[in-house]
């Protein structure tokens, strides 16, 4: 029987396989952002018949393949008229969520009440939290997801299990449990005490462990009191080379609440930098309604953007603002933002995003695009010394992509122009569909072929 499956690792003693492994291919990937060079052939690679060879997990070799190769190497993939691109990378998605995708019928705050918080509750539950973990990190790989910047829930038990997880599949996976001390029902409530200590007995154990890294994760402004801001704050003091994640900015009435809860401080963004949460290594999913000084307040902090289409879609929220994020030359990442988000292909999230663009009268090119999901990505999240894209010694994690799955696909590519007007039928008509297998550090991890 033939069976999409996903590949179980069968020990987490190294995080790298040792052996050579050699690939003929299409290949792509991105050394620079598209939207800042002037000729766009100075922004990615691609080799139409390329080899890429991987030693010891790592990336040794990406050029055109030549005959000579095939002595050169024992075994040679054959992938001949496939496409392989860097893993992609979301930079915010909520794991617990992916239960409750697709919840009809609210905006933000109403969603949170009515779907959000009871299905968060369950993660109490250590078991359902394996299950769930488990079945998120399949997803993401079915999906040619490599790396991830994940929300857990307020309980420590959330992250325990996903790290756990993640680390049995070796992925690069940046997460944190949620700290939230008001606003919500008292059942996902903690304190600044309790939280200040979880977060920080959970970077201790997990943050650098393998290929995982920690971010301290205030649900949003609203559900924080200041003492437990300020917690935040002494936390990324004591920590500085872990990451701050949160929300900003996402839907008007949210933006109203902050100014009521937080009156003496100048705007959403502000409550955050007061607090020492701004900078560097600081994402902030959303950033749809900023003002002019918030635009200032992101550069000058260097902190990062997570643009969400499908979920700022779904909910409703707004149009976030690519072009000017691109002339403030502020970081973007792309997000899932599952279970606000309606799907965890980034292929489909780049469609929604083109689709945004145009609503502003903007573009979205598939160079940008698929640069926003690999190379940018990597950049939003500080580790583009370690993947987004294949430059040599980079950590090896990648996906093997077929051009064209469905009759409509297929068709499609066959009468497409050129490199470019294939890679965008392919951000506009991909999904999962599309994804023929993915490996993590050089170790094939999801293969659609795997016979069971
Ligand atoms: N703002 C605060 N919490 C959430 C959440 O879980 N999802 C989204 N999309 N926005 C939020
Ligand atoms: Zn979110």
């Amino acid at each position: 029987m033939n069976k999409k499956n996903t590949i179980k690792s069968s020990s987490n003693t190294s995080f790298i396989s040792s052996n050579i492994i050699a690939i003929r291919s299409g290949l792509l990937h991105f050394i620079n952002d598209p939207a800042k060079v002037t000729n766009i052939s100075n922004a990615y690679q691609y080799f139409e018949d390329g080899l890429l060879v991987i030693e010891h997990g790592c990336v040794k070799i990406v050029k055109t393949f030549s005959d000579s190769d095939v002595s050169q190497y024992e075994n040679i993939i054959d992938h001949r008229g496939k496409l392989i691109i860097p893993g992609f990378i979301d930079t915010h998605i909520h794991y617990p969520q992916t239960q409750m995708i697709a919840a009809y019928g609210e905006q933000l705050l109403e969603w949170l009440e009515t779907y959000t918080f009871p299905t968060e509750r369950q993660f109490k539950n250590k078991g359902h939290a394996k299950v769930i973990s488990r079945f998120f990190i399949n997803e993401l790989l079915k999906n040619g997801t490599t790396s991830a910047l994940v929300f857990g829930t307020v309980h420590p038990q959330s992250i325990e299990a996903l790290f756990e997880e993640a680390l049995d599949k070796n992925m690069r996976i940046i997460a944190g449990k949620v700290m939230m001390d008001r606003n919500a029902p008292d059942y996902l409530l903690d304190s600044p005490k309790t939280s200040y200590q979880d977060s920080k007995n959970l970077i201790e154990k997990w943050h650098n462990h393998g290929r995982l890294q920690y971010a301290i994760t205030p649900r949003f402004a609203p559900t924080s009191s200041p003492e437990q801001l300020t917690a935040a704050g002494k936390l990324k003091a004591e920590y500085p080379d872990v990451y701050i994640h949160t929300h900003l900015s996402e839907n008007k009435n949210e933006i109203e609440w902050v100014k009521s809860l937080f009156p003496e401080r100048d705007g959403y963004f502000d409550v955050y930098e007061y607090y020492g949460l701004a900078g560097k290594r600081s994402i902030f999913a959303h950033s749809i309604y900023l003002t002019d000084k918030e635009w200032g307040a992101f550069k000058r902090t260097d902190s990062v953007m997570s643009f969400c289409p499908t979920s700022n879609l779904f909910l409703g929220s707004g149009l976030f603002d690519l072009k000017k994020a691109e002339k403030n030359n502020i970081r973007v990442g792309l997000g899932t933002d599952i279970g606000a988000g309606t799907s965890f292909s980034q292929l489909k999230t780049l469609n929604d995003a083109y689709k945004i663009m145009q609503l502003q009268g903007n573009k979205l090119s598939a160079f940008k695009g698929l640069y926003l999901a690999t190379l940018g990505g990597a950049q939003s999240l500080s580790i583009d010394n370690k993947v987004g894209n294949f430059e040599i010694g980079k950590e090896a994690d990648f996906v093997i992509l077929n051009w064209a799955t469905t009759d409509l696909q297929k068709l499609r590519y066959q009468y497409s122009k050129n490199l470019e007007d294939k890679l965008f039928a392919l951000m506009m008509l991909g999904d999962e569909r599309n994804i023929n297998a993915t490996y993590v550090a050089g170790k094939l991890a999801y293969s659609a072929e795997v016979t069971n």
